[in-house]
């Protein structure tokens, strides 16, 4: 009678602390499973589990986040939602509008996070006025990465122009080096995309093009000459680029095999992670003719609503942890982006940090701030997904320049 009594008791212990552990614990649904973005969402982890929150890791690959996009609607679906959740613009205002995400208004106001998350950013983060997502940081698309003892032993300067760029490409290419590591899938060629536009015609024709979605400027002599630089650039890749994944690429340009990367500043998360530092081994610089503007991104934490009250709790628990000032820096300085807060100190940052914190308050002010189309903040995924499919195929020679223009012109039409 004692025994049972005994081990009824210790069960009954056993499932009340189960359950509470359970409960304590946030489902995390995002793309961060290289290297670099593994040794960041550690930091995370570790910040929660400081307070007493697990973690139940949902990664699903792909830069972008298309196939994460993907799992999320099928989970949804199902009616079992994750905790939380990495998504990126315009995906966050879809998700909002349907009713399914948690309002964060309380706690936005308690931490004051309207005044210190830059505008570019609250116009994601929140839904006809109220706090929906928690954002992380702010990445940007139009960077450079660059091997320097290549650029050295080439006798190669940062280039200004892109003339100089391409110079510098022929030049890598001559001497038997791979001049622009690339990964062939979708999302790294809008990536690059992005720059070739901004490149070519400034802020004007970004603005027109990607986020207007003005058939002119889509179908333009501008767009014909965006083509062609990716027609250029193509020349460049190794014969191994399809499919190859981004941060292998980034290898390349780390280990010696390749001179230059364009891609986000998650690459230096990985450049970073193989222990090598921003202006010694290797160099950041803004994707020539794009200098003065900024094309960015933020990862966010888009709270989904939840029943479950020790849930809802955990994830209160998670974007306050994400906006705290300590651990914007901890986790930025991993990550490779800037931090999602005006007011932190870029003393902790390295050369390319506090460069990208600088260059994303400048184009702020001067008017160079423009969402990525490639990572979802010039225009909504179903219209991100159309200019995906024109640029892949015309990347890997379905279309010339000007068929793709069209192509742009018929499949942004028919996206919305
Ligand atoms: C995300 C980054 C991520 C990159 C590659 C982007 O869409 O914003 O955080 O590192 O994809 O996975």
């Amino acid at each position: 009678m004692t025994m049972l009594k005994k081990l009824y008791t210790g069960a009954a212990v056993l499932a009340l602390s189960t359950s509470a552990a359970v409960a304590q614990e946030v489902e995390v649904l995002h793309w961060w499973t290289s290297g670099g973005e593994a040794a960041a969402l550690n930091v995370l982890r570790e910040d929660l589990a400081g307070s007493g929150i697990g973690w139940s890791d949902m990664p699903v690959a792909g830069g972008g986040g298309s196939d994460a996009m993907t799992v999320l609607r099928a989970r949804v679906t199902a009616g079992d939602p994750p905790t939380a959740v990495q998504m990126l613009g315009f995906a966050i205002q879809d998700w909002a509008a349907e009713g399914a995400l948690a309002n964060l208004d309380a706690l936005a106001a308690e931490q004051g996070w309207n005044d210190v998350v830059p505008a570019a950013l609250q116009a994601f983060s929140t839904y006809e006025g109220s706090w929906v997502a928690a954002p992380v940081n702010v990445h940007s698309t139009n960077w450079v990465w660059a091997n320097t003892a290549l650029m050295e032993e080439l006798g190669i300067e940062q280039p200004g122009t892109w003339e100089e760029f391409v110079a510098a490409m022929q030049a890598a290419q001559d001497a038997g080096y791979t001049a622009l590591a690339h990964g062939g899938q979708a999302w790294q060629e809008a990536t690059v995309f992005d720059s070739m536009v901004m490149g070519v015609g400034g802020p004007e024709f970004y603005q027109a093009a990607f986020i207007d979605l003005d058939p002119e400027a889509l179908g333009g002599a501008q767009m014909v000459e965006a083509f062609d630089r990716m027609t250029t650039l193509r020349g460049f890749v190794d014969d191994n680029f399809s499919g190859r994944d981004w941060n292998l690429a980034s290898a390349m340009v780390f280990n010696g095999e390749a001179l230059f990367q364009i891609m986000g500043d998650w690459a230096k998360g990985e450049f970073v992670n193989a222990g090598q530092t921003a202006g010694e081994e290797f160099q950041c610089f803004r994707v020539p003719g794009t200098e003065g503007t900024v094309t960015f991104n933020s990862d966010q934490f888009a709270m989904f609503n939840v029943d479950d009250e020790a849930e809802q709790a955990s994830q209160l628990a998670m974007a306050t942890a994400v906006l705290s000032p300590e651990f914007q820096i901890a986790f930025n300085v991993v990550k490779g982006s800037v931090p999602a807060r005006t007011d932190i100190d870029p003393a902790s940052f390295d050369a390319c940090g506090q460069l990208g914190m600088a260059q994303l308050a400048e184009a702020g002010e001067s008017g160079g701030l423009f969402g990525s189309m490639a990572h979802g903040h010039a225009n909504p995924p179903s219209v991100q997904n159309a200019m995906y499919d024109v640029i892949t195929a015309h990347f890997n020679g379905e279309y010339d320049s000007a068929v793709a223009a069209e192509e742009m012109v018929a499949a942004v039409e028919l996206a919305q």
